[in-house]
Formats: C-alpha cells, structure tokens, sequence
C-alpha cells in the first residue's frame, strides 16, 4: 500500500472515533505527558486502535492521541512518541506527524528531554529550538517522494518557524520564564554520548543534545506545517557533568521542571487561538 493510502486509512479511523481534529497539534516527549492533565473535555484514543501507528517501547511514553482544550485553545496530543532507536524505520517514527498533517494540523509543537551543552545552561532549563543538526544518520524523507505531500528536496532554513519562536519568547516574557534558544542536535541513541562526542557536538555549534523531534521536524515541514520545538535540558551532557546518566534521571528531571513548561506552553498555545 502506499504511503499516501496508509495515511489516508489512519486518519479515516481517527475521524470516524473523534471527529474533527483541532489544527494546533502537540508531541508530549519524556516526562512532559502531564500537560494532557490541564486539558479539559479530552478524548482519547490508543494508538493501537489507529490502523499503521506503532506503539512505543519506552518507559515514560504512553500511546495515544488525545485531544481536548487547555484554556480556551482547542489541541491534539500525540501522547507517546516513537524513536530511531527503537528500531522503527524514520517513516514508522514520522507516520503519526504526517497522519496529524492529513486531519488538518496547521502548526505543531514538538517537545522533548535533552541534554545540556552549551555551557551556560543548568538542569531545568527550557530552550527553544532555532535550528537543529542532524547526526541521527537518516532522513524520513529518503525513498520515493510522495509529491502530494511534499516536494523532494524541501528547503530547511526555516524549519523552527519564526513567527512561532517570536510566540514562544513572548509566552516565556508574559509566564517569567528565562527561556534559552539553541541548536538541538538529534542522535540516533540508544546509549547516551561519550564525553568526545559531546565535545564535538559543542565545536560543531550545538547547544543540546537528544534523540527524536528532527525526524519529526522534518516531515511536517515537508508538509507545509508550521513546526516550533521546546527541549526541556533534564541533564547536563556527558562530560559536561560528572554524574552518570540515567533515564530514570531525564524522567524525574523532566517530572519536577515540566511545571514551568507547561505554563509556558499553554501560555504559547493561547496566542495561537484563532
Ligand atoms: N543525551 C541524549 N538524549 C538525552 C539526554 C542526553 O544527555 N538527556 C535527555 N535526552
């Protein structure tokens, strides 16, 4: 079947179960699962009643969509996300993005745990994605291009959205947030880096360090969707701190910080009410 038919199918289930869906759409990564806990006359729908969405693997990833309203905002949330490491090929990990791009999702926030770099930031810190490297080793947008969904070759220079990032700021001023902006590099994982390896991500200008959102990134810009990014640093990398990583640690880490995420982000998801 082809990429365009599976799409087609999932987001025929997902309408026939929920209705319509609202065009403001959210990843929740590792620990920041607690903003569907604001959302009011949610429903849900596990992934495994969404024909080709594939379940997660992690601890801390629930599967499911589940939309509702935070404040006056009407959203989608894709509670659990899938990873490259998991062994899921990048089309597997983008499928639910494209599927959200199929129901009429117009902007996206993606969200994630990450690893501090740049010098200047502590455990806790929000920052906004300006931009991102991409050292996952692969691409979702390798193998024929479906042209009804994107061009070949899409140009990224504006992957993380401006007008977004702007939003994003503003929402940091108005909640007393000191939000950090940077470059996220994406790593394929599952082990953590090595000391030299973050050495050299910092040289190669990146300012923190994950596993997931570029894919995701990737295909909803293929797609026409505005995309902004949030990486929530649970650690300081390796080398960087001297303690070892854990990701019980990124999980706990993520728990006691989301707090001001979240306000953050509903402060974000205000403005972007119609
Ligand atoms: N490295 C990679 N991924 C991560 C990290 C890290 O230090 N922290 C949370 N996710």
């Amino acid at each position: 079947m082809s990429i365009s038919n599976e799409i087609t199918l999932a987001k025929e289930a997902i309408q026939e179960k929920m209705g319509e869906i609202p065009s403001i759409a959210v990843t929740l990564g590792s620990g920041l699962g607690a903003l569907t806990e604001h959302m009011e006359d949610t429903r849900e729908l596990p992934y495994s009643d969404i024909p080709g969405f594939v379940q997660s693997s992690v601890a801390g990833h629930l599967g499911s969509l589940i939309t509702g309203r935070i404040d006056e905002t009407e959203i989608v949330c894709l509670s659990g996300r899938i990873h490259l490491y998991e062994g899921y090929s990048p089309q597997q990990v983008v499928f639910a993005t494209r599927v959200l791009g199929a129901c009429g999702v117009k902007t996206l926030l993606l969200t994630n745990a990450a690893g501090g770099i740049n010098p200047s930031f502590r455990a806790g810190d929000v920052m906004e994605i300006v931009d991102h490297l991409n050292f996952s080793g692969k691409n979702p947008l390798t193998g024929p291009n479906d042209d009804t969904l994107g061009p070949r070759f899409p140009d990224l220079g504006n992957i993380y959205n401006g007008n977004l990032r702007e939003k994003l700021r503003q929402s940091a001023s108005d909640t007393g947030l000191q939000l950090r902006s940077g470059v996220y590099a994406c790593m394929l994982g599952p082990s953590y880096e090595t000391p030299a390896e973050i050495r050299m991500l910092a040289r190669l200008g990146a300012d923190a360090v994950g596993m997931s959102t570029v894919p995701e990134a990737i295909a909803a810009h293929h797609m026409g969707i505005e995309v902004a990014g949030l990486s929530l640093i649970t650690n300081l990398a390796a080398g960087i701190s001297s303690t070892a990583l854990s990701h019980e640690e990124v999980t706990l880490a993520a728990r006691d910080a989301s707090r001001k995420m979240i306000a953050l982000v509903t402060s974000f998801l205000g403005k972007l009410h119609p």
